[in-house]
């Protein structure tokens, strides 16, 4: 698996990029479209060294070759969303999703839910058993949102800081 891979959407209208750090450049209208997420999360809105961060960050003894950045991208080739995930995070057999954001002007439309159950398909038709992500628990509408994709809450962390903000994450998980 490369930094190409991209997995199948179902989508009409759309397609799935496999993103490497030189593409950072092209999402930075999408943090824009996501700036009141990044103000939630940091504290402060985006800039244009925030897209390359995601690039750069990974989980604890982990590196850039676990690291699978998916952009969403509109026909006329513009990205709507993004998926960033670490593969075998926290363990083998587990994705660890990093963000997962859709541009706000196309939020609540039905497109978050179809980009997950495609997503874990494809995950589940690689031998992925298990998926977790941290939610900052500021973020109720996502809290809400992933736990109608089915997760549920394993344990809390933090406080971690994240730009100007401290925060409490929400672990939560499921299986595939
Ligand atoms: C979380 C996020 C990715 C979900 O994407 P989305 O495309 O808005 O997701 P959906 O449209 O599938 O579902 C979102 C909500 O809209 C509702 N919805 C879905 N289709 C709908 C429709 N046709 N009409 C009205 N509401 C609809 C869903 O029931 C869901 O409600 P809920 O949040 O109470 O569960 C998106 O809201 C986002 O980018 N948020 C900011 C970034 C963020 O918080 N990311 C998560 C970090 S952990």
């Amino acid at each position: 698996m490369d930094k190409s891979t991209r997995f199948p959407t179902s989508l009409s209208g759309y397609e799935i990029e496999g993103l490497i750090g030189i593409d950072a450049s092209r999402l930075v209208p999408l943090y824009q479209g996501c700036s009141d997420y990044v103000v939630l999360e940091r504290g402060e809105p985006p800039n244009a060294a925030t897209a390359k961060e995601e690039f750069e960050s990974f989980p604890p003894n982990r590196t850039e070759a676990d690291k699978f950045i998916f952009g969403v991208k509109a026909i006329d080739g513009e990205f709507v969303g993004l998926l960033a995930c670490d593969r075998n995070y926290p363990r083998v057999e587990c994705w660890w999703i990093a963000l997962f954001m859709i541009d706000k002007a196309l939020r609540g439309r039905g497109l978050g839910r179809t980009l997950c159950d495609d997503f874990f398909r494809w995950l589940k038709s690689q031998n992925v058993k298990w998926v977790e992500l941290g939610v900052i628990t500021e973020n109720e509408q996502a809290l809400r949102f992933w736990q109608r994709q089915g997760f549920k809450p394993m344990r809390t962390a933090g406080p971690v800081s994240i730009g100007a903000k401290r925060h409490m994450v929400q672990v939560l998980g499921r299986p595939l």
